[in-house]
């Protein structure tokens, strides 16, 4: 895994949309696969400016979303839908129609076929070109909780008691969260060509390092990102804070700056 420290959020953000850029501008037609809370809203924000000021465009990008909770409907103001169409889809020009967030509202007898033509939809578009990640209080990637199985594909998912608890702070109260999700799984997640992992703040520190330097592990669904030949974690100095092994990541960086190219 190739990790980047950045010394603030704003510097994560612009980096991590800085390889977004360069993918849409060699591949205008790239499916890139998006992730909600609030780690990656700083990228949303640059790559709105990207497209306002520098011309990016979207007009042929495919997006396909990790998760949405079980039970919201689209319009709903807490549903991932909408957080998209709010923090990102709306800035942009991208096409209605390329873009995929699981549909909260499908009835639980056809949630398992719903799920299969989900990833049907994604092998057919071409597979995902990069896939943005941030990574839940308890280590989970979308909403993969500790014991998933690290094969996992997209499915119905029951969300733990700390993720219920560090997601309410976007609802009225605790009740009101979802206990459910629809979600892609851990194996649809590798299969992705590159993955850009980001994390930011004091708060991720513990679990950051768990994920990247510890076992990999179902009870840390992150720590999974290890097997896949491609990530860039792209991290601010808080969410690096307990990286044991800052200097070597340090040394691939400067090692890639003076070669021009990347080594991992
Ligand atoms: C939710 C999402 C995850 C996200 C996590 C972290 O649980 N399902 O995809 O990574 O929140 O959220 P935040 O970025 O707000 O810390």
């Amino acid at each position: 895994m190739r990790v980047i420290i950045k010394k603030t959020y704003e510097e994560m953000s612009k980096e991590a949309a800085k390889i977004i850029k360069e993918l849409i501008e060699r591949k205008p037609n790239c499916v890139l696969g998006l992730a909600t809370g609030s780690t990656p809203v700083g990228l949303y924000k640059e790559l709105i400016r990207m497209h306002r000021e520098e011309g990016l465009d979207f007009s042929q990008v495919i997006t396909f979303n990790l998760d949405e909770y079980y039970g919201l409907a689209p319009d709903h103001p807490q549903s991932y839908r909408y957080f998209m169409e709010e923090n990102l889809f709306k800035g942009i020009n991208i096409k209605k129609e390329n873009t995929h967030v699981p549909d909260g509202t499908v009835k639980l007898e056809e949630v398992e076929e719903y799920c299969r033509k989900y990833e049907e939809m994604i092998k057919q578009a071409g597979g995902i070109d990069i896939q943005v990640l941030g990574i839940g209080g308890d280590g989970h990637i979308a909403f993969n909780e500790p014991g998933s199985s690290l094969a996992s594909r997209t499915r119905l998912v029951a969300l733990d008691e700390q993720t219920i608890k560090d997601n309410s702070r976007f609802f009225e109260s605790e009740e009101e969260v979802p206990r459910f999700a629809l979600s892609m799984g851990v194996g649809t997640i590798l299969e992705a060509k590159e993955i850009i992992f980001l994390a930011n703040g004091k708060k991720k520190a513990e679990v950051v390092a768990k994920a990247i330097e510890g076992p990999v592990t179902s009870q840390i669904t992150a720590s999974a990102l290890q097997l896949h030949p491609k990530v860039t974690a792209i991290l601010d100095e808080e969410a690096a804070s307990q990286l044991k092994r800052i200097s070597y990541y340090k040394f691939v960086e400067e090692a890639e700056k003076k070669i021009g190219r990347r080594l991992y």
